[in-house]
């Protein structure tokens, strides 16, 4: 058996935070649910969860969705039934099946987590909305912009929330600087640094998978989706440096990206350097720096610098995983839009291979090329 380092482990475990929606997101939200299948939904109260895969990631997952009042985790599949069935003991899950076609095919389930890895995301995600079944899918939706596409033509058709599980999106520290950025804190935005970097050690990690593996996908996504958000506009163009490992995939990769305001981003992630997260908003005016932007804990701390002094914000929140959870439940019983939308998620996706081509080619790549 594969055992995560304690470091991996506290990735998933550590953070705290998290809370039910506050403000829209800013972006276009894709209405793909409709209004009538909502109020239908909202009568049985109750959503029913199944999970596709034994994975990891089920550890964060699973207490939120068990905890909540509107979310019932009901069925969990595996590949393999024993595992399944393991799965199922541990978290006191009533249902186990050996394939993920059987979980889909059982019409007691209403919403489908995919915690698959990258490159199966979007392929699970299209044939759960084909069922009929609600998605939340992990990061990254998808790798291409035809498969972003693709889930949002079958969200559509079939009338089911799609949402990706950007958790740190349903966070009020997030919201919160979005407000403070939007409302002047720290003048004109100028620059934004982010960083997330974490040391693999299991050298047959899915990250490590030249099919949606490396370091981008996995981490780089983060400081990539909460620039993007808290400047509320998309990159023009991007720059990518990266070094690459024995299977190919981006091991450390350093990026930059330009907005069409003026700012400037960079940023860094990868697989071989030990564990931090940080962003830093720097503006004409004054600086905001965020020590725990991706997972921040039950009370997150940003200290905001300007005219020579320096203000800690506090600011409150909840388990981090459950603003995800409660987030699918109000789209999917009250008809809201998810906060994480799925032209938000393609907006993603086309950053991230504008970067990726860039570091391929050592040129600065238009977004729009990618888009
Ligand atoms: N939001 C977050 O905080 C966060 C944190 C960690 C990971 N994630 C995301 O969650 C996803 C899973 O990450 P993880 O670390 O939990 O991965 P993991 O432990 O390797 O789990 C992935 C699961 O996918 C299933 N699977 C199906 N086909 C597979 C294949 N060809 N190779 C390997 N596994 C396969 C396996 O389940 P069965 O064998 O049971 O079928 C496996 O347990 C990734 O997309 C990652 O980006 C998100």
């Amino acid at each position: 058996m594969i055992k995560a380092t304690a470091e991996e482990d506290a990735r998933i475990l550590r953070p705290a935070g998290g809370v039910l929606a506050s403000s829209e997101a800013g972006f276009t939200h894709a209405r793909t649910y409709d209004e009538g299948r909502a109020a239908e939904e909202a009568k049985m109260k109750k959503l029913r969860w199944g999970i596709l895969g034994a994975a990891r990631i089920n550890k964060a997952l699973v207490p939120p969705l068990q905890a909540s009042e509107r979310n019932e985790l009901v069925a969990v599949a595996s590949r393999r039934l024993e595992k399944a069935e393991a799965e199922a003991r541990q978290w006191g899950i009533p249902r186990s099946f050996g394939s993920y076609e059987a979980l889909l095919a059982d019409s007691g389930i209403d919403v489908v987590y995919v915690p698959l890895p990258n490159a199966l995301h979007a392929e699970w995600t299209i044939r759960a909305a084909r069922a009929g079944k609600h998605v939340l899918c992990e990061k990254p939706l998808a790798l291409t912009l035809e498969e972003a596409d693709r889930v949002a033509a079958a969200a559509r058709e079939a009338k089911v929330v799609v949402a990706e599980a950007f958790m740190y999106r349903h966070h009020p520290q997030t919201t919160k600087l979005r407000e403070l950025v939007a409302g002047g804190a720290v003048g004109t935005p100028r620059l934004v640094r982010g960083a997330f970097t974490f040391n693999l050690t299991r050298e047959t990690d899915v990250r490590l998978d030249p099919q949606g593996g490396g370091s981008l996908w996995d981490v780089g996504c983060y400081p990539v989706s909460f620039t993007r958000f808290v400047l509320g506009e998309e990159p023009a163009e991007a720059f990518g440096w990266q070094v690459t490992g024995p299977t190919g995939i981006d091991e450390t990769f350093a990026g930059q990206l330009r907005f069409p305001s003026g700012c400037l981003a960079s940023f860094d992630c990868g697989f071989r350097a030990p564990f931090r997260t940080s962003i830093e908003i720097v503006g004409s005016e004054g600086v905001l720096s965020v020590p725990h932007p991706f997972k921040p804990g039950p009370s997150a701390q940003v200290l905001l610098s300007r005219g020579g002094a320096a203000e800690s914000i506090e600011i409150a929140g909840q388990e981090l995983y459950r603003g995800e959870v409660e987030d699918l439940a109000d789209a999917v019983l009250l008809g809201r839009p998810p906060r994480v939308s799925l032209a938000d998620s393609r907006a993603n996706t086309a950053a991230l291979l504008a970067l990726f081509r860039s570091a391929r080619e050592g040129k600065p790549i238009a977004v729009s090329a990618t888009a």
